[in-house]
């Protein structure tokens, strides 16, 4: 089996973590965000995979390589300029022999991907998507199915009246190459506005697949952060959390022993954090500094900061390569871009 993953996007909600990284490439549990989707994908069987990459492409082959490593084989198509989710997969189907998956390459998920496949091809479908439970959809696009999973309608952003379904589109597809005929080749195209109202209102057999396993799309960094929050609390089956509840902390950090460390809390390589520091309930990527009575709480912290010393840095994410000079303040809310001196 094949599977198409998108990692084209601009990530515009998650700047400024994603100005000089990847959305793929951001750390979860300090290993890129990619890794885990490649290793379920790899773990259900899939042996070839295929990255539609265009915004910031070089720091995920370079990682990634030929994928040997994950037990997969791994293929990097460029697209010259954005081709939207639609677009990106029909600019790879010179490469596609089959039924194949398609993955947003922004979603962490338990999703069964045997299971999917399975039920697709036992309902005889052209397109298969992946649904997931959300306590307040009215933020997403619905999709409605009758009692077989045989999708009928797709909403919008519906108002609140309209809603007659919890489940959301899950951003993991199963594709006939019967799809790749109807997406128009060289312009932009979305799969979920465009391509998958037109497969259904023309009668061809698009369903849906609901699971309930744990699910989570790292749009924004609160986002990002209640991802660690939850796979730090064990909500997924990635995860199990150790003794030292809700903190990791990686290679080769400095921490004092007077430093306060309240889980959850991730703490990526070659982090230093000094005397009378305290961290929690956040994320903070490798090669970090943070000085002596420190305070960073409910942030995320990119590759390479300094918080000098008695700094404050509270609900916000700072990009890579910041400077907070001592005693300076971050408020709640601020966008910091790499390489700024703030406080
Ligand atoms: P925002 O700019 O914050 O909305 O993020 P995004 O650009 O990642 O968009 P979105 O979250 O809608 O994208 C969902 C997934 O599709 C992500 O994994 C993107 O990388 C990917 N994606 C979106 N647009 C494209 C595209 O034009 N080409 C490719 N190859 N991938 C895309």
């Amino acid at each position: 089996m094949q599977a198409v993953i998108l990692v084209g996007g601009q990530a515009t909600r998650l700047r400024p973590l994603t100005i000089n990284t990847p959305k793929s490439m951001v750390p979860v549990l300090n290993r890129p965000f990619l890794e885990y989707v490649i290793q379920n994908l790899s773990r259900h069987g899939v042996t070839e995979i295929i990255l539609a990459r265009h915004h910031l492409a070089g720091p995920i082959e370079s990682y990634l390589g030929d994928g040997s490593r994950f037990g997969v084989g791994i293929r990097y198509v460029i697209e010259e300029e954005a081709r939207g989710t639609a677009g990106a997969i029909k600019n790879v189907e010179k490469y596609l022999d089959g039924t194949f998956l398609a993955l947003n390459g922004d979603i962490f998920s338990d999703l069964d991907i045997t299971e999917i496949v399975r039920f697709h091809t036992e309902q005889n479908a052209r397109a298969t998507i992946a649904l997931v439970p959300v306590e307040d959809p009215s933020a997403y696009g619905l999709i409605e199915t009758d009692l077989t999973g045989r999708v009928r309608r797709f909403l919008e952003k519906p108002d609140p009246g309209e809603i007659t379904t919890n489940l959301i589109n899950a951003g993991t597809y199963v594709l006939e190459p019967e799809v790749l005929a109807q997406i128009p080749p060289d312009v932009q195209v979305s799969i979920e506005r465009e391509t998958y109202p037109l497969l259904v209102s023309s009668g061809q057999p698009v369903y849906a697949f609901s699971f309930a396993g744990y699910w989570m799309d790292v749009g924004t960094s609160e986002k990002y952060l209640q991802l660690h929050r939850d796979l730090l609390s064990g909500k997924s089956t990635w995860y199990t959390p150790g003794t030292d509840e809700e903190v990791l902390i990686g290679e080769g950090c400095s921490i004092d022993p007077t430093a306060q460390i309240t889980g959850p809390v991730v703490i990526g390589a070659g982090c230093t954090v000094g005397e009378g520091s305290i961290v929690e309930d956040s994320v903070i990527w490798h090669d970090v500094l943070l000085g002596s009575r420190v305070r960073v709480q409910s942030s995320v912290i990119a590759d390479n900061c300094t918080l000098n010393d008695g700094s404050i840095v509270e609900g916000t994410a700072l990009g890579d390569h910041v400077m907070v000079v001592a005693g300076g303040r971050v408020e709640p809310g601020s966008t910091v871009e790499p390489g700024e001196r703030v406080g």
